[in-house]
């Protein structure tokens, strides 16, 4: 069956490392589709979503929960800490949010408390690594993201949400990860120096992991379905989905910052394989971008303003007024110009019909803004590669615009924003090749302008 283009659903996504400010947009457009459907990544995302002034953190759970009987749908691409999801869930209810539309895909990944041991170990051995070498760690969330991803594609140390509901066939399974993660997890941390060695060290029995497993199952079971299905009744109904990605398009594990990036597919691309629904179920392709950057973790970042005092302060400024820290994991956010180069790159890898730029607000008061609109490497114009080492030899070209004043949170029109404001938005929309459909200009839903 093929689906005719007003029946098609919209992927958001973000363009630049994270923290674009999906979660709003998720919430912004949710009214208008008939299911929410995270594709990637797992507890590493934190979306934050500003209702009636009250700030909602999600990691796992769909921003679209926030829409009373909505159906959330956790796709088979997402990795799924289950006490993690519990505890999502518990604080969801406490604050009164119904989270009974909720869907967990039987086909997605568990994240296992091994799994964030080595995500642990690793990062501790490439610190010990760093001190003698140019090695770096890779500022990982430690939310197992990596190693569960890892085990997906080994495949015989994997497990599976579905069989959380098989507890027989989990035993056998387990008969032998476990015995193998106590093995290999035992000898990387007894190996590390002193100094660096966590304070315990691995050590699980089969029967209370299974035990765990089968309380997992029994309170998650309610919710696990059939995910692809359950999105393919919807859209063969007629019914418009929303995708909503996680990470961002330059974390991406193929197309991003390698090898600083996270572990799965999170640009546009990963929607389908993510979901279990065919492309042609994607109409549209929603680019998030900030008006500047920001990145959590190792990598380059060739914007980055910290090479002055003067970059520092700034780069302090706009960490302060944009609340620039990890939704997550609370660590402060790097923060640069923007890359206009690098969101072009994004933009058209994943095929973006239509852009929202995102706390536009952050940067009234600037005398003068830099956006980079190319890059030069070795003396000559060059073409973005998100190749790491690449990316770190390049040097961005700056375009100066003047900065903007003005009661930028309060306009609700592009009319209403100032001139300096409007002329960095046709910029941006330019460079692109790509129509800014929505500026965002505060984090509530209100402060949202929808572009003419
Ligand atoms: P996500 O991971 O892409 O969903 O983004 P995060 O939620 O991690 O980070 C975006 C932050 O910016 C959140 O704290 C939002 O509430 C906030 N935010 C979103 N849009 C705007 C905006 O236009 N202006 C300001 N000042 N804050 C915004
Ligand atoms: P949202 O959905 C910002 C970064 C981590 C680290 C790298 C790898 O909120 O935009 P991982 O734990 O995934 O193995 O870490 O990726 N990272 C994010 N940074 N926002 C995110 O998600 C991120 N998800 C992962 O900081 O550098
Ligand atoms: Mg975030």
């Amino acid at each position: 069956m093929t689906h005719s283009t007003t029946e098609r659903g919209t992927v958001v996504v973000g363009l630049q490392w994270g923290d674009e400010g999906k979660g709003k947009i998720v919430n912004y457009l949710a009214p208008l589709h008939d299911a929410i459907a995270r594709y990637n990544g797992g507890a590493n995302a934190g979306h934050s979503v500003v209702v009636n002034g009250e700030r909602f953190a999600l990691h796992l759970i769909p921003s679209g929960i926030l829409h009373k009987g909505k159906p959330a749908i956790i796709g088979n691409g997402v990795v799924v800490d289950p006490q993690w999801l519990l505890e999502e869930i518990a604080k969801l209810a406490s604050r009164e949010v119904d989270t009974s539309a909720l869907v967990l895909s039987d086909r997605a990944h568990v994240v296992m408390p091994w799994h964030k041991d080595e995500d642990d170990l690793r990062e501790r051995w490439l610190r010990v690594a760093s001190e003698t070498s140019s090695s770096q760690p890779i500022g990982t969330t430690k939310r197992g993201i990596g190693p569960c991803y890892a085990d997906k594609h080994q495949r015989s140390t994997a497990i599976r949400v579905i069989d959380l509901l098989r507890p027989d066939e989990l035993r056998a399974k387990l008969a032998s990860i476990v015995p193998m993660k106590n093995a290999t997890l035992g000898a990387l941390a007894a190996a590390l120096p002193e100094a660096h060695r966590p304070p315990t060290s691995p050590a699980y029995t089969i029967d209370e992991v299974a035990r765990q497993c089968e309380a997992w199952g029994t309170q998650l079971a309610p919710m696990i379905a059939d995910a692809s299905s359950r999105l393919m009744d919807i859209i063969d109904a007629g019914g418009k989905v929303l995708f909503e990605g996680a990470n961002a398009t330059l974390l991406d594990v193929d197309h991003g910052t390698y090898p600083f990036v996270t572990s799965s597919t999170t640009t546009a691309l990963g929607a389908p394989s993510g979901t279990g629904v065919p492309m042609n179920a994607i109409g549209k392709v929603l680019g998030i971008m900030k008006a500047y950057s920001t990145r959590v973790g190792s990598g380059p970042m060739p914007t980055e303003l910290i090479r002055s005092e003067s970059d520092r302060a700034l780069a302090h400024q706009i960490r302060e007024r944009g609340r620039e820290y990890g939704t997550t994991t609370g660590r402060p956010r790097r923060v640069g110009w923007l890359d206009l180069e690098m969101v072009r790159y994004s933009a058209r890898l994943n095929g973006v019909t239509e852009i929202a730029v995102m706390l536009l607000d952050v940067l009234e008061g600037l005398e003068e803004l830099r956006v980079c609109t190319g890059y030069t490497l070795d003396g000559k114009p060059a073409r973005f590669n998100p190749d790491a080492t690449w990316l770190a030899r390049a040097i961005p070209i700056y375009t100066t615009l003047r900065g903007f004043i003005g009661d930028v949170s309060s306009a609700r029109s592009f009319a209403e924003l100032p001139a300096n404001a409007r002329a960095y938005i046709e910029l941006i929309q330019r460079h692109l090749g790509a129509p800014v459909r929505y500026v965002s200009v505060g984090p509530d839903n209100a402060q949202t302008i929808q572009m003419p």
